[in-house]
């Protein structure tokens, strides 16, 4: 894969239920990256899909009286119709029953077979249905008579049966050489160091085929085995790609994967079983996985069982999708969980949103259009506080990349929210409105220089605030193609006289 390729995934959802906050959370962080990866004249490769096999979706199915397939059909689209909902910028979207899909696991199967390590034998234990997991003893607590995973806190039942098994423990020594070799294969540095010590304190072999249920795709070469639904998952990463087509374009461009974003109840999955089959299968681990925390509500999960779900589709009605995008990409601390109330969102739609990206362009725009006839002639002389003003947000984007490269969104935001509010300040200090008779040459230098600021601010936020900024680049008669990260090495977004259009009101405040 080149350089200057970036393919970058959100989990594949599973069809049990309707969409939540916490899927929209993960999806639209993922998007804001591919989307920031794209400004940065990357090709890039952004997936999302259903994980739509095993017995979740059986049971799902059974309850609600579909067929396996019809169900997923149903619930697949919803996830789909959210996807454009909530403005992702997908290149494709998997389906695990596809028979693309279907290929590539039948082919990871047989090389993990080839290999040596897979082999026969029963499996005893606790199985959570809910997480699709197996969990040791040790990690089991009970509650009321009913026991419990004490990592997850799903209900879990005991299962005996024939299984085929992947030899996990014999992985153990390599992927701790993997983890050293590769320091930020897994960020935050918090979840690597759990990784870690899972890894140390020892790796059982996994239970790789169920023999209870029939949903899912069949062991080659043995009917009464169905594949386990994470190694099936896991491989749509690759199927999307046309694997085992390697000589396809997509894989050959786009292959090892450069991030996988997930959530942290599903990190033992990818940072752990994802690289042990890649290498014994002999294909290469991805890039980095990074892990986000949960959406909370109050100090809870976000999740169906816990019937704490706040709709992303009603609040997108209310309050719009720009206005929700930045909320949660702003609230949710790096690698942490975040609580999120509607309370907190309409303050952030205020602060942030109306008072300070919005009002900065407003009171430009609108000097300008009643000062100017709405242009403004190219800046011929920099004072020293156009300097400084230069210089400060320089020193801030230039860290911009690395930033974005740890998936720090959080410190990407405080850094645009501090070149807005350095903007508002120097035209606070310029006082632009007092040149009019005295100085016009100076007014236009300000006014110029506060708009080549105002389109690096919306030309760096709209990775978050999709259609908005739209609304103002355009209104700057800004052409699409100059629309990107050029301006981090340096370069100029206004090289002449900026013709304005009107511009609306961008944000409204809540009272
Ligand atoms: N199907 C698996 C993923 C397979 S990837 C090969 C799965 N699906 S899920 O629908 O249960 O969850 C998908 C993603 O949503 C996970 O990354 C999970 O962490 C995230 N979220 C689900 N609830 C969440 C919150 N309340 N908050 C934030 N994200 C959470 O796991």
């Amino acid at each position: 894969m080149s350089h200057n390729n970036f393919y970058i995934t959100t989990p594949i959802y599973y069809p049990s239920g309707e969409p939540h906050m916490g899927h929209a959370y993960s999806s639209i962080l993922a998007d804001v990256f591919a989307r920031f990866k794209r400004n940065d004249n990357f090709k890039v490769y952004f997936l999302t899909g259903t994980d739509e096999h095993g017995l979740k979706i059986q049971k799902a199915a059974e309850k609600n009286n579909y067929a396996p397939l019809d169900y997923c059909n149903k619930i697949s689209k919803i996830f789909k119709d959210l996807a454009n909902k909530i403005n992702l910028s997908n290149d494709d979207f998997i389906r695990t029953t596809e028979s693309r899909h279907h290929k590539s696991v039948i082919d990871i199967w047989n090389r993990l077979v080839k290999s040596g390590d897979i082999y026969l034998s029963k499996y005893k234990g606790w199985y959570s249905v809910s997480d699709e997991a197996y969990y040791n003893a040790d990690e089991i607590i009970e509650k009321d008579g009913k026991k419990f995973s004490a990592f997850s806190g799903s209900s879990v039942e005991w299962v005996e049966e024939d299984s085929f098994f992947f030899k996990l423990s014999s992985w153990e020594k390599k992927l701790l050489e993997f983890y050293d070799i590769n320091k930020k294969f897994i960020l935050p540095v918090s979840r690597r160091n759990e990784v870690i010590n899972f890894v140390k304190s020892g790796l059982k072999d996994l239970s790789v085929s169920r023999t209870s249920f029939t949903w899912g795709i069949k062991v080659p070469g043995n009917n009464k085995h169905i594949i386990y639904v994470w190694l099936d998952a896991l491989t749509n990463y690759l199927s999307a790609l046309n694997y085992p087509n390697i000589n396809d374009e997509l894989y050959k461009n786009f292959w090892p994967a450069s991030l996988h974003v997930i959530g942290k109840d599903i990190l033992r999955f990818h940072a752990i079983y994802w690289p042990a089959f890649l290498l014994a299968a002999k294909i290469d681990p991805p890039v980095r996985i990074f892990s986000h925390g949960w959406i909370l509500s109050g100090d809870k999960k976000m999740s169906k069982s816990k019937g704490n779900i706040l709709n992303p589709i009603e609040v997108i009605d209310t309050y719009g999708i720009d206005e929700l995008r930045y909320y949660l990409m702003k609230e949710v601390p790096h690698g942490s969980d975040g609580s999120i109330s509607l309370k907190s969102l309409e303050n952030c739609i205020n602060s942030d949103l109306a008072n300070n990206y919005g009002n900065l362009c407003q009171r430009i725009f609108s000097f300008i259009k009643n000062n100017c006839s709405n242009v403004v002639s190219k800046t011929k002389n920099i004072s020293t506080s156009d300097k400084k003003l230069i210089e400060q947000t320089e020193k801030i984007t230039k860290d911009l990349r690395n930033i974005m490269d740890e998936q720090n969104l959080n410190n990407y935001i405080k850094s645009v929210i501090n070149i807005s509010f350095l903007t508002n300040k120097y035209i606070n200090d310029e006082e632009p409105w007092k040149l009019k008779k005295t100085n016009i040459e100076k007014m236009n230098n300000i006014l110029h220089i506060s708009l080549e600021q105002i389109a690096k601010i919306y030309i760096l936020i709209n990775t978050i605030i999709t259609n908005k900024t739209t609304k103002v680049l355009d209104a700057l008669n800004l052409n699409k193609k100059s629309r990107n990260f050029s301006f981090l090495d340096g370069k100029k977004i206004f090289d002449d006289k900026i013709q304005i259009s009107e511009l609306d009101i961008l944000f409204k405040k809540i009272s």
